[in-house]
């Protein structure tokens, strides 16, 4: 198609795999209100809308320069009519009135709210909903039964939804370093996750954990869990032993895209570095003597000398190194077109396990990321670049 006058024609490859897509883009505006739109369509368990609505946003996080009219999304790929309508307005109004009203409605915002609790799926979150619950403290008023996951989702709540920084990760980085040492010298391990991808924040923190000599891992996690479990370094945990040996379905068709390390979601409890002691109530003297409920209500919410955060631990066979650690570095989005190329155009099978050939009918080895790029014909994406 030929650009009219003026366009700046940018080319944009259609696999979020094939593109570099940095932390910090020119396009923030846009992709915000079509995650918005994504998150929606999640709430609604309309995965394949969601799909297409973020595909849109990571082809414009890729884009060297600002969109500021129509035509410079010429030729560009994964704009469907939805998104380019939701574009155009913002491009004229500099909002886009479906989105403000959809972040207005009392429905996404309660989906949301109830989502963002740790354990709590769209299923639950649509459900509570329909029962006129809208906040996690509706939650706790509810009486509802909860399961381990969402008691401690619940009961940490404040906690898990503030981000995590980079300083708080290299913290629990550490102590990570120091349980695998002594449970087993020699392991390594590996920080991935969005931190790998540069982010500065993150929601949680990811490790892989893996022994230089294949089979010296196997067992490792449970031993790793008690090591902190004594050291009361834990506030939950939940270990996955795994399946991968036992299981029939080889990589080669991975029926789901959940890989069966030896793994472990967890909630951690870290100290905080510089936590004020409590206060006394005679030092603050100028505060209303009376204690009355906003009182209470400030003493409960003074943070204590510890954080809670969100750590997934993932045990792996150095043989699966690269493949675990291509897949767990992220983005979901582009993971998901990893895979999806791989499949699609290669006609291959690529699991955080192993990639299977079905051409050749055989698995492909790897020892680092970079050759399982080459194996499947893309270019090498450095991590900080993956943020598709
Ligand atoms: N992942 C996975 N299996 C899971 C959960 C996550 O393979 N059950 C992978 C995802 O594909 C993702 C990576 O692990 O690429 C990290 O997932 P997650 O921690 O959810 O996201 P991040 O990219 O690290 O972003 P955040 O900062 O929000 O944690
Ligand atoms: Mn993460
Ligand atoms: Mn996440
Ligand atoms: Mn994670």
């Amino acid at each position: 198609m030929e650009p009219s006058s003026g366009a700046t024609v940018t080319t944009v490859k259609g696999y979020a795999c094939q593109r570099r897509t940095p932390l910090q883009h020119h396009n923030t505006l846009l992709t915000d209100a079509l995650l918005v739109l994504a998150e929606n369509a999640e709430f609604c368990e309309n995965e394949g809308r969601s799909v297409a609505f973020r595909r849109a946003g990571s082809v414009l996080k890729a884009l060297p320069q600002a969109v500021r009219k129509m035509e410079d999304l010429q030729g560009l790929p994964c704009l469907g009519g939805h998104s380019q309508r939701v574009i155009k307005e913002i491009l004229e109004d500099g909002k886009s009135r479906e989105v403000e009203m959809m972040l207005q409605s009392k429905q996404y915002q309660a989906m949301k709210a109830l989502t963002s609790i740790f354990g709590v799926g769209v299923k639950t979150a649509e459900r509570w909903f329909r029962e006129g619950l809208q906040r996690h403290t509706d939650v706790v008023n509810s009486g509802y039964k909860l399961n381990h996951t969402q008691q401690a989702g619940v009961q940490y709540y404040d906690d898990l939804n503030t981000p995590v920084t980079k300083a708080e990760a290299d913290a629990i980085g550490q102590i990570v370093e120091e349980a695998v040492q002594a449970v087993l010298p020699g392991a390594e391990i590996t920080l991935t996750g969005g931190f790998r991808r540069d982010k500065l924040t993150g929601h949680d923190v990811d490790f892989l954990i893996t022994h230089p000599e294949e089979g010296k891992e196997e067992g490792l996690m449970p031993k790793v869990v008690s090591w902190l479990e004594a050291r009361g370094l834990l506030l939950y945990q939940k270990t996955n032993t795994n399946s991968y040996l036992e299981s029939t379905d080889g990589p080669a068709r991975p029926s789901h895209n959940m890989d069966r390390f030896e793994r472990c979601f967890s909630i951690f409890r870290l100290e905080r570095p510089h936590a004020r002691p409590e206060q006394h109530p005679q030092a603050t003297c100028e505060e209303q003597p009376q204690d009355d409920d906003s009182a209470r209500e400030r003493r409960a919410s003074q943070s204590p000398g510890w954080k809670a955060v969100r750590v997934d631990l993932v045990v792996t066979p150095v043989s699966q190194f690269a493949f675990a650690l291509l897949g767990w570095t992220g983005s979901q989005l582009f993971e998901r077109d990893l895979r999806r190329w791989a499949g699609q155009e290669k006609h291959m099978s690529l699991s955080s396990h192993a990639l299977y050939d079905s051409k050749q009918n055989r698995y492909l080895r790897a020892s680092s990321e970079e050759e399982i790029f080459a194996h499947l014909g893309l270019e090498f994406i450095p991590p900080a670049e993956r943020n598709a």
